[in-house]
């Protein structure tokens, strides 16, 4: 599976098909036995693991702040890391507060003194503060409300066009799947069965797994992938930098 640099990629499948231990070979929490996983032409096994998540934002399927931080301590782990100075953070916690629609006094709040949709928030925050090349997000929006949910679609949309960066992200909702995916991938017991345009799985799913999970796709869902054709709906040089293949 290759994933163009500055893509969305959206990566479907049951519970237990394997998108999270997928998410966390690409940032090395977990070890392929088999096969091989490149980023940007090199693999990651060789690469320093630090370096590698310097540039790899990652948000949890729980949100998993850290407690015994606030939640501007907790936004502010990657600038830290990366070095920034104090009003530089300051100003990159206000604007990311303000961003995922959170009250800017909520910055000096502890993760328990929060909602379980806003620490998720804050826990978006967390991974985008750096302004990673990769985003892994795994079910970042499954805890939110409709309303929220949209808002943080446009959002991710927004900054994803903005930043061009690469987006590996994972949900069980299939209308989300096709608004957000330049391309989705869908996976089966551990493996991928399907990888393609929003357009191209509707034309052709070539599994009866695919074939019914396309079944609850909304008719609006089809007609919007429908409407965006078969290219990637972001522009791109075309190369392929960042591969995950096994
Ligand atoms: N550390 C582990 N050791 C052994 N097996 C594991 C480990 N983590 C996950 N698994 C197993 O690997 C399979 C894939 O798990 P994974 O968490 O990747 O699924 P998922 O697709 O993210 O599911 P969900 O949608 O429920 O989050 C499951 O069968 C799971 O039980
Ligand atoms: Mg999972």
């Amino acid at each position: 599976m290759s994933v163009p640099d500055g893509a969305l990629v959206v990566l479907m499948g049951a519970s237990g098909s394997g998108k999270t231990t997928l998410l966390k070979m690409v940032n090395r929490l977990i070890q392929p036995s088999s096969g091989r996983i490149s980023f940007y032409g090199e693999d990651t096994a060789g690469l320093d693991v630090i370096e590698l998540r310097k540039k790899i934002g990652y948000v949890l399927q729980s949100a998993a702040l850290f407690p015994h931080m606030t939640v501007r301590g907790n936004i502010a782990t990657v600038p830290e890391i990366l070095g920034w100075n104090a009003e530089r953070i300051r100003a990159r916690t206000s604007e990311l507060l303000e961003l995922m629609g959170l009250p800017d006094d909520f910055a000096g709040r502890y993760p328990s003194q929060l909602s379980g949709g806003q620490q998720q928030r804050v826990g978006i925050a967390r991974a985008i503060a750096g302004s990673p090349k990769v985003l892994l997000m795994d079910e970042p929006f499954g805890a939110l409300d409709a309303i929220t949910r949209a808002r943080l679609q446009d959002d991710l949309l927004r900054i994803h066009r903005a930043d061009r960066s690469t987006i590996l992200f994972v949900t069980h909702d299939l209308d989300e799947a096709f608004r957000l995916g330049d391309r989705v991938a869908v996976m089966n017991e551990g493996e991928l069965i399907r990888y393609g345009t929003p357009a191209e799985l509707i034309k052709a799913p070539d599994s009866d797994y695919a074939k019914k999970l396309l079944g609850f796709l909304s008719l609006e869902a089809i007609r919007r992938a429908e409407e965006r054709g078969g290219v990637c709906g972001r522009p791109s040089d075309g190369t392929v930098h960042d591969s995950v293949s096994g």
